[in-house]
């Protein structure tokens, strides 16, 4: 059943593509519902929305196994670590926590963490949050000087009476709670955003595309999921945000319900992409109420998408990059895009792989 649910069967063609010493399988996966058909047998039903409450039953009853995905293919790395902690018998929380500072640690990163490309003003702003299978959350935002702003999101969670923190405050608390102030721009990014000051000509949607151009070697946003042994389902997500951004912008990667949810029963959801467009559709509660509704995380991943098309038209989402990766509580996992290019790494009990995403659109050239 394992292979069956983790898309081996569903393969087009494959490559591979190498990060450091992992090398992993590219996955291209038609747009067909095995998965969903699966649960409606199961239900004997053909109403997904009806039958919400046995559908999560089913789930529950047909768990695959533990699986971690993350946004990007370069993440292979990140998933790495989430499961090394989960073979150590640590939870999906511990999981997505270790699995995200990877990212935040690497230099050679520029839109997460340490490395990453600053806000116009030459600040390299952070915003992070987590949340685990009880509904815990916490998040900080527009965090600066800190290299893992995903532990101090998850201090803000575990202790404090709050859920968010921002700039100075966020700061306070994290150096408080021991954290070292660094200075997290490299000459790398430093030499970026000179060279962007002769244009200053903000746009994001660029940005997008000339970090998907250089995928093998980078990528956006870290947000990352993960459902453990006991089908404890965790995720966490981590950004510099978007390049050149206004100083104090915040996108939708420390917004719970936007750039990450998770609800136990069901399962989780997180984005990377134009995080205004993301808060616009509270991407992630969507795709996780579209799982509730039955649909299984590929179908749910669209649907969010749409919700954009039909609220901005057709010309508006054409412009704009937003991936979406979702699981859902037996551990099926699913990805899809506005624009091609967009992936997802996936570690399970079997194997390490990427799957390419399908997109609404073709090509934002039109
Ligand atoms: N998705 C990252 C951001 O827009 O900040």
């Amino acid at each position: 059943m394992g292979s069956f649910f983790k898309f081996s069967t569903f393969i087009l063609s494959d490559s591979h593509i190498s990060f450091g010493e992992i090398r992993v399988s590219i996955i291209f996966i038609p747009h067909i519902n095995m998965q969903r058909r699966k649960f409606l047998k199961v239900l004997g039903s053909a109403s997904p929305a009806l039958f919400a409450p046995q559908l999560m039953q089913a789930s529950s009853a047909s768990f695959i196994g533990p699986v971690v995905i993350s946004t990007w293919a370069p993440n292979v790395k990140a998933n790495a670590e989430a499961w090394r902690a989960l073979s150590n018998g640590q939870n999906a929380l511990e999981a997505v926590h270790q699995g995200v500072m990877v990212p935040e640690s690497d230099p050679d990163d520029n839109s997460v963490g340490y490395g990453g490309l600053p806000d116009r003003d030459g600040a390299v702003t952070l915003d992070a949050c987590i949340m685990d299978h009880l509904g815990n959350i916490g998040a900080v935002m527009g965090l600066e000087q800190i290299k893992h702003p995903i532990s101090v999101a998850r201090k803000v969670m575990e202790e404090t009476p709050h859920v968010q923190l921002v700039g100075e405050g966020a700061l306070k608390f994290a150096l408080e709670k021991g954290f070292q102030k660094e200075n997290l721009l490299t000459e790398k990014s430093k030499a970026l955003w000179e060279s962007w000051l002769k244009k200053s000509n903000y746009d994001p949607l660029q940005s997008i595309r000339e970090i998907e151009k250089r995928i093998r070697e980078n990528h956006d946003t870290i947000g990352m999921l993960a459902i453990d042994a006991e089908q404890r389902i965790s995720g966490a997500c981590s950004t510099s945000g978007m390049a050149y951004k206004i100083h104090g912008r915040v996108g939708d990667s420390s917004i719970i319900g936007a750039g990450l949810y998770v609800n136990n029963r069901i399962g989780a959801a997180t984005a990377t992409g134009v995080g205004e467009d993301v808060v616009r559709i509270c991407g992630a509660h969507t795709i996780v109420e579209m799982m509730r509704q039955g649909y299984e995380p590929k179908e749910a991943c669209r649907i969010a998408l749409e919700r954009l098309i039909e609220l901005k038209g057709e010309d508006y989402a054409r412009k704009t990059q937003i991936g979406f990766i979702a699981l859902n509580k037996a551990g099926e996992v699913g990805c899809y895009s506005m624009l091609p290019e967009f992936s997802m790494a996936v570690r399970d009990a079997e194997a390490e792989y990427v799957i390419q995403a399908e997109s609404i659109f073709s090509s934002d050239l039109k």
